[in-house]
């Protein structure tokens, strides 16, 4: 069971990826063309809105099971534990954040260029944090 939640959360992180990068080109294209937000805009956006709150549930139960989570004496001078219980939580977290929030407050804007604009800042943002801190854990970056 957690080694198949593992698979499937390590497996995740790369529909997440390929929609954040989809998200990200859509909104520069849309942007230099001047065009409307569409339907797939919109489409692309609900997806990578799903994959990313389907990663954070399989992420939360893995946090509440995983070995390398530990709240002991020992867990901060420890690199690996102190990755995994703080650093790789805090810092996904704040990336999850940051999709989320790029689509409801994009939805509020009226001007299509200003929604384009939204996503790309705020995805743009996740992309390099979500990078950086699977970078951080040592595992490789893809
Ligand atoms: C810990 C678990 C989760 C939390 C804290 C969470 C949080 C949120 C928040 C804050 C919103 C924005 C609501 C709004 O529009 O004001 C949202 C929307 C949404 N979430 Fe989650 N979510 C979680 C799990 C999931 C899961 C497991 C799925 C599906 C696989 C999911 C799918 C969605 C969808 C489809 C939307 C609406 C998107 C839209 O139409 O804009 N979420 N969620
Ligand atoms: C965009 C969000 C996230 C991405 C891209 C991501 C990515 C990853 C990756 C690549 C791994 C390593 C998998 C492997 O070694 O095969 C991992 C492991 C893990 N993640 Fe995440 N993660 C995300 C969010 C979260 C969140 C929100 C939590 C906690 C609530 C979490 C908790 C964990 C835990 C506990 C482990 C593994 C521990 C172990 O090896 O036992 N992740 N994650």
């Amino acid at each position: 069971m957690m080694t198949g939640l593992l698979h499937t959360h390590s497996l995740l992180r790369y529909f997440i990826l390929i929609m954040l990068v989809l998200v990200i080109v859509t909104s520069i294209l849309g942007l230099v063309n001047k065009k409307p937000y569409g339907v797939w805009d919109n489409k692309f956006s609900l997806y990578l809105l799903i994959f990313t709150h389907l990663q954070l549930i399989v992420g939360l139960i893995l946090y509440f099971t995983s070995d390398v989570v530990q709240f002991n004496s020992g867990t901060m001078k420890n690199a690996e534990l102190r990755y995994w219980t703080v650093e790789h939580i805090f810092g996904m977290l704040l990336a999850v954040t940051l999709i989320t929030v790029a689509r409801i407050s994009s939805k509020k804007l009226t001007s299509d260029q200003a929604k384009h604009k939204r996503m790309f800042l705020m995805n743009g943002a996740a992309l390099v944090l979500i990078l950086s801190i699977i970078y951080m854990s040592g595992r490789g970056i893809l």
